[in-house]
């Protein structure tokens, strides 16, 4: 039964994992940079290619001992080729290829957001192909009629911020460092979800599209409205007495689970009406980072019941950035015997579906 080796590094994780054709995740590693990048508040490609550089080929070493295989044991050597920060790419697609060459195994360059489209089916032997996935991650934003390996047809995509993307900015606002999201999801179970009003961009229109970008400019202003209680000394007692409360009466907490909502009802009313123009399909289907999200997860499960759709989502650790995510797309393209050559160039920009017709209003996103 073929076995894959994976290798993910197109933004600020170096991954490793070997998958086996039945399935099974023999073995993975992820080096994750936070640490690195923390202090800048965001990835900073420069720092992400140096780690990656230094990290991969001893990641890919250990996975391959975790697994008690040598590389002749692997049947071939699938890697990112693109979209994402270019200079980790390349890492990742030359060592893939150096170890193709020397193996003479085949190389399979990986779409990442095909990893990402793909991992249901590595999560659920049972999700048979057509399916509505909604791809939610920090670089995109996009539903798409998932039709078969390589076969992607986009319905709709965010005119200007990615999904992720406004969880990290309402982090950064917020002061909760990065990686956002995860933080952001921890600070609104402690708030009020109805305390500070949202905008909902593009909710009810005709397309199935996204926006973000006013949202975030809205989650600025409600924390920059934000004044702490006025606090004086008594003069008889000298304790502390508050003259004025807090102003408006909102905390972080409420504006993160604000944000949240705001975000959750518009993914539910976009996802809705993709589920209206997608034609017959067996199943909704999330993956990408912010499909970790527990309260996100929970409201398009709800949607998909609604419909009559059954709800897939892979498990936390495989929809955030990972190695085997990459090698399951490459067994699924192995099994329909394709493989790439060894000129294949890394891409920073390779959408799912080339034909999509560019969205009014759209940067350069689309
Ligand atoms: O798929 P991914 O790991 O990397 C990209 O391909 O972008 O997605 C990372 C994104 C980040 O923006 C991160 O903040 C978001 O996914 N994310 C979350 C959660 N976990 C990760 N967003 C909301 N809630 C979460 N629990
Ligand atoms: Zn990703």
């Amino acid at each position: 039964m073929p076995i894959v080796l994976g290798i993910e590094s197109s933004c600020d994780e170096t991954a490793a994992a070997l998958v086996r054709a039945d399935r099974t995740i023999l073995a993975q590693r992820i080096a994750s940079q936070d640490e690195a990048h923390a202090p800048y508040g965001g990835v900073v490609p420069e720092i992400a290619a140096r780690a990656h550089a230094e990290r991969l080929a001893p990641l890919i070493a250990a996975t391959l001992g975790d697994a008690g295989i040598a590389l002749d044991g692997v049947d071939a050597i699938a890697a990112t080729a693109g979209p994402g920060l270019i200079g980790g790419v390349m890492v990742g697609l030359v060592t893939a290829k150096a170890l193709a060459m020397a193996s003479n195994k085949p190389l399979l360059a990986i779409n990442h957001l095909e990893g990402h489209a793909l991992s249901p089916r590595l999560a659920d032997a049972t999700l048979a192909f057509p399916y509505l996935l909604l791809l939610a991650s920090g670089g995109h934003c996009q539903l798409l009629l998932v039709e078969g390996v390589g076969r992607y047809r986009r319905l709709a995509t965010t005119i200007d911020d990615a999904l992720g993307e406004a969880f990290d900015k309402t982090a950064k606002i917020l002061g909760l460092g990065y990686p956002g999201g995860p933080a952001v999801e921890r600070l609104a179970a402690e708030g009020d979800p109805r305390a500070v009003p949202l905008p909902r961009p593009l909710l009810g229109s005709a397309e199935p599209h996204f926006s973000f970008a006013g949202l975030k400019s809205a989650v600025l202003r409600a924390k920059q409205a934000m004044r702490p209680p006025l606090v004086v000394r008594g003069c008889c007692s000298g304790e502390p007495v508050q003259v004025a409360p807090a102003c408006p009466l909102h905390t972080d907490a409420d504006i993160a689970a604000s944000f949240q909502q705001a975000a959750i009802d518009c993914v539910i009313d976009r996802t809705r009406k993709a589920i209206g123009v997608a034609g017959p399909v067996a199943a909704l289907v999330v993956a990408g980072g912010v499909a970790a999200n527990r309260a996100m997860r929970a409201a398009l499960e709800t949607l998909a019941h609604q419909h009559g759709l059954r709800f897939v989502a892979p498990p936390l650790p495989l929809c955030t950035d990972n190695a085997a995510m990459i090698a399951w797309a490459g067994l699924e393209r192995l099994g329909q015997g394709q493989e790439d050559g060894l000129d294949i160039a890394a891409r920073p920009r390779w959408p799912l579906d080339p034909d999509a017709a560019p969205v009014r209003g759209a940067g350069v996103k689309a």
